[in-house]
């Protein structure tokens, strides 16, 4: 029986883009189940609780069957293990994720050999977007209706109104 391929889409998803949509939508297709696992620990303050953030991507993410929606703590190679998930799977949108992400590949394979990181270039119109820029846009009252999905549009007009 061919095996069952299981995929972690790790992050911070503070907030969820269209990048991350992209990215989502076409792992779905690799894999047999996808894991949307946003980072619990993480050290900034963050603008959405994880709680959420967990509603805004299971939101947009109704459309795909084998998309799942999770948090984790801790190492991301152990939440791998717990899930027994064989794939990590991260977007690299230009040059300067490359570095940050290939010491994080390595690591991880270092840490767990078996599971291997599959990197996704992401596509043109979406290679701009970061979570980061959105923030900073929406706080300085700019339209950023075209880098997120509706379910996060609606929240971040809640949270930062303008
Ligand atoms: O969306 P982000 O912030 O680029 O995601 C980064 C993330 C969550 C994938 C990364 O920080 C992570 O895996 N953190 C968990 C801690 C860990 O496993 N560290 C060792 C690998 S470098």
């Amino acid at each position: 029986m061919p095996r069952q391929l299981i995929g972690i889409y790790p992050g911070s998803f503070d907030p969820l883009t269209n990048g991350h949509l992209d990215l989502i939508d076409r792992g779905s297709r690799l894999v047999d189940d996808l894991i949307v696992a946003i980072l619990r620990n993480t050290q900034k303050e963050p603008l959405f609780s994880v709680e959420e953030r967990t509603a805004m991507i299971r939101e947009s993410t109704r459309q795909w069957g084998n998309v799942e929606v999770d948090s984790f703590d801790g190492l991301l190679i152990d939440y791998a293990a717990r899930r027994n998930a064989n794939t990590i799977l991260r977007g690299i949108r230009a040059v300067s994720d490359y570095e940050s992400e290939l010491q994080m590949a390595l690591i991880n394979r270092r840490l767990r050999p078996e599971t291997e990181t599959i990197f996704l270039m992401a596509s043109e119109e979406n290679s701009f977007i970061s979570s980061r820029m959105v923030k900073e846009i929406i706080t300085l009252g700019g339209d950023v209706s075209s880098f997120v999905p509706p379910a996060v549009l609606s929240r971040l007009r809640t949270k930062v109104p303008n």
